[in-house]
């Protein structure tokens, strides 16, 4: 018995690990729970925004579950070939298991740190949500950048990892920056303690939350954030990939958006500031300086 639970948290253990074995129900747990809470609101967004690009050959880096494939696939033209790649093949079955029929797709499993495509492949590269999770994140751009076409564009989306947003952590109901005030390992670890044993002081219900999903199974979740996106980092980052930025929104926190437009930027643009107070980021990028 004792053997026997041993081994099941092992192996579950290993599972979570990391972000290289997505297996088993995690495709779908994940597609279920945080899809909807966090990513479901921007693919229609980031649709919209990459279909406006009237790309051709389109690569998806990372698709997860595929919440932006589902979003883009039907704004594409006839025409369009669309590749879309994911570490982990359940993921990709998962994902194509969830798209209507189209033969324009075709489902992949790639390592975005070493894609299997040639150079300047594709007219548009879509990382959404996929350079806080990669192992190497300056190789992960120059990879994107290496097979984006002549004049083609990559769409970035992330956040900083101080904000509560990019911290990929529960939050709690009384409103405090946990990993802020005492760092994230300490944060981490005081909310795998709170999701076991006070699951009520966390705002996310129990059944959308990693941390207390896991704690319940007598798991401790890993932490799979890998890359610590900050703004000037990443800028940086890009411009050393060989990419040139095209557009940059930095999307603040809502509470900084009531506040009066002058301070609201200022915290906004701030080094200062900004990489605890914006929520979300948007580039668009292009080959070259
Ligand atoms: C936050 S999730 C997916 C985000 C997805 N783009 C979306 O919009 O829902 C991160 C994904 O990155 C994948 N991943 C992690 N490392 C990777 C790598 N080196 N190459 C390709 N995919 C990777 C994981 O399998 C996981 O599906």
């Amino acid at each position: 018995m004792l053997v026997s639970r041993a081994i099941k948290r092992t192996r579950v253990t290993a599972m979570l690990e990391s972000d290289k074995i997505f297996a088993g129900s995690i495709p779908e747990n994940y597609d279920r729970y945080m899809v909807p809470l966090i990513f479901e609101p921007y693919a229609a967004d980031i649709a919209r925004r990459a279909a406006s690009f009237s790309p051709n050959a389109i690569l998806e880096t990372a698709a997860g579950s595929g919440v932006v494939t589902r979003a883009l696939a039907p704004r594409l033209p006839p025409g369009a070939s669309y590749v879309v790649t994911d570490l982990n093949q359940p993921m990709v079955d998962y994902a194509a298991s969830r798209q209507p029929p189209d033969t324009r797709i075709k489902w992949r499993q790639a390592d975005a740190l070493a894609l299997p495509f040639d150079n300047a492949a594709f007219d548009l590269v879509l990382p959404h949500a996929v350079i806080e999770h990669v192992a190497d994140a300056p190789l992960y751009l120059r990879e994107c950048a290496r097979v984006i076409a002549p004049g083609g564009h990559c769409y970035l989306s992330t956040a900083p990892y101080l904000s509560f947003a990019g911290a990929h952590l529960p939050r709690l109901k009384l409103q405090l920056p946990l990993h802020l005030m005492v760092g994230r390992r300490a944060a981490f670890a005081t909310f795998r303690f709170l999701a076991r044993h006070a699951a009520w002081t966390l705002k996310e219900p129990a059944n959308e939350n990693s941390f207390i999903k896991a704690a319940r199974r007598g798991q401790d979740k890993e932490d799979d954030l890998l890359e610590k996106v900050r703004v000037t980092r990443l800028r940086r980052q890009i411009a050393d990939a060989g990419l040139r930025i095209v557009r940059e929104e930095l999307h603040a926190t809502a509470t900084v958006r009531r506040m009066p437009g002058g301070l609201a930027r200022w915290l906004r643009d701030s080094p200062l500031t900004q990489d605890a107070l914006i929520s979300n980021m948007e580039y668009v990028l292009t080959r070259g300086v």
